[in-house]
């Protein structure tokens, strides 16, 4: 894909996020009480923070509370923007990182051309975003982290490995709709996305709740290759 045909890759894309926004905003706090252990997720937030520079500018893309990777990052002194299409989340981050700065909004529109310009980023933090959009939008969406990212800058990504496409699954009372690959296949989309992955973890995870079935968390460490 190359870079002047990403909007028409959205372009030809029905985005559909209902139900999206609307179950993190019901949910607020208690995503945090269902998913307590977060070591992956602080094993990679520690790989950006190790591998940047203490005032770096870094996107914690669908940011949710901003705990525990925007805040995180921020007390290590990067300079931290958090994103998150549900608007109660992101009034939760304001509150938890405030030395961060949020902003409501769908990661579509920082796609290039797209409705708003946040920048240039030396780091990407995608912790169990990218899952909730549907298959043919995943590429897309590492293209624009990829066009949102100075050469050589890192993506720390995690996703659940399942092959699902737009799977709906109950979650938290609420029922959203989630997207997975096969690690090899994942592998595969960040090439082609113009990543190389430095390194990697695995791990089985059971949320602290009968309502969410347990599932195989990666957690990606990469890097913008051209
Ligand atoms: C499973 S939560 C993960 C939150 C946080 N990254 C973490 O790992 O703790 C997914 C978050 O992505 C947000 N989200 C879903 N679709 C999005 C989109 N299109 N643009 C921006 N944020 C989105 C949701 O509102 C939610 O807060």
């Amino acid at each position: 894909m190359s870079g002047t045909n990403d909007g028409h890759g959205y372009d030809s894309l029905r985005l559909d996020r209902t139900g999206q926004a609307e179950a993190f905003d019901a949910i607020g706090d208690r995503y945090d009480e269902a998913f307590p252990h977060k070591e992956g997720q602080v094993g990679a937030g520690e790989w950006l923070i190790e591998s940047l520079d203490p005032g770096a500018r870094v996107l914690d893309l669908g940011a949710g509370t901003g705990v525990p990777t925007s805040r995180q990052l921020a007390d290590a002194d990067l300079d931290v923007v958090g994103v998150d299409l549900s608007a109660r989340m992101v009034t939760l981050a304001r509150e938890y990182v405030p030395a961060a700065t949020f902003h409501q909004l769908d990661l579509a529109d920082l796609r290039p051309g797209g409705a708003r310009d946040l920048g240039r980023f030396d780091g990407v933090a995608a912790f169990f975003s990218l899952l909730m959009l549907p298959r043919a939008e995943i590429p897309l969406a590492l293209r624009t982290i990829h066009h949102l990212l100075n050469p050589g800058g890192l993506l720390a990504l995690s996703m659940v490995e399942a092959h699902v496409d737009d799977f709906e699954i109950p979650f938290l009372g609420h029922t959203i709709r989630v997207s997975g690959y096969l690690l090899e296949d994942l592998h595969k989309v960040l090439d082609t996305a113009g990543f190389e992955v430095v390194k990697e973890n695995s791990y089985t995870y059971a949320p602290a709740t009968a309502d969410v079935p347990p599932e195989e968390q990666v957690f990606l460490c990469c890097r913008r290759r051209d």
